[in-house]
């Protein structure tokens, strides 16, 4: 990733992203999947303390590298290791298709956020994770006709290759995210399918053609 992150993430994600941690005035947060801690320093730089959790040992090495004074732990969403009600913020950056037991996970974030704090959420919509080991059915030519969508109402892990590393992720309908963040007592208070806001105009097409993710902030009631 390095400090920039990949096309969706620099064109797409990071500006929605940024713009309700600016809008949210949080003191500490924690970002659950952290992976290589990219978000984790964007959050030190926008004056939130960031703790960066993920069960990968050669990412956080990595995180730590580029941040030696940078707070980044080993850990599992299904089981944080924290105290009810320590942060303010927690974020999950398109770690929710990665995370097998989401339901497990989303109730732990919700149990770690204080009354009033918010759960910040990046991930891959079900339209396309259906089919994204397949990708794009493209003519003769090689140019893209559409994107598939197949066994939508499923649950099933798939595996795929992405820059050089095999990865296993998981296709839910977003109602199963919906249900899971709902039954954990958040209120949602911010929806978005990110449109490009940079980039170079055929890939900004491309993107609107099959829209890649949802940006989405759940709200801890303050007074339950
Ligand atoms: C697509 S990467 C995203 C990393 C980072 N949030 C970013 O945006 O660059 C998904 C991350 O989820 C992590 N992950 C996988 N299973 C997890 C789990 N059960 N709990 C927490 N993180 C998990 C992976 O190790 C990986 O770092």
């Amino acid at each position: 990733m390095g400090e920039r992150g990949d096309w969706g993430r620099e064109h797409v994600l990071d500006p929605v992203m940024l713009s309700r941690v600016a809008a949210g005035r949080f003191g500490c947060a924690l970002d659950v999947g952290c992976g290589e801690g990219r978000f984790c320093r964007m959050l030190k730089a926008a004056g939130v303390a960031a703790i960066g959790i993920d069960p990968t040992h050669h990412l956080l090495e990595a995180a730590r590298r580029r941040d030696p004074a940078g707070d980044y732990r080993i850990g599992s969403a299904e089981q944080l290791e924290f105290e009810a009600a320590s942060f303010d913020l927690v974020v999950s950056y398109l770690t929710l298709v990665d995370i097998d037991d989401f339901r497990t996970a989303i109730s732990e974030m919700a149990r770690v956020l204080r009354p009033g704090g918010s759960l910040l959420v990046a991930n891959l919509t079900g339209f396309t994770s259906s089919c994204a080991a397949q990708g794009w059915v493209r003519d003769e030519a090689g140019r893209p006709l559409h994107f598939p969508v197949d066994r939508y109402l499923d649950e099933f892990a798939f595996w795929f290759e992405w820059a050089g590393i095999r990865i296993e992720n998981w296709h839910r309908p977003l109602a199963a995210y919906m249900a899971a963040l709902l039954e954990s007592g958040l209120h949602l208070t911010f929806f978005s399918e990110p449109e490009p806001v940079s980039g170079e105009p055929s890939r900004q097409e491309d993107y609107r053609r099959v829209p890649w993710f949802v940006v989405m902030e759940w709200r801890r009631p303050a007074n339950p």
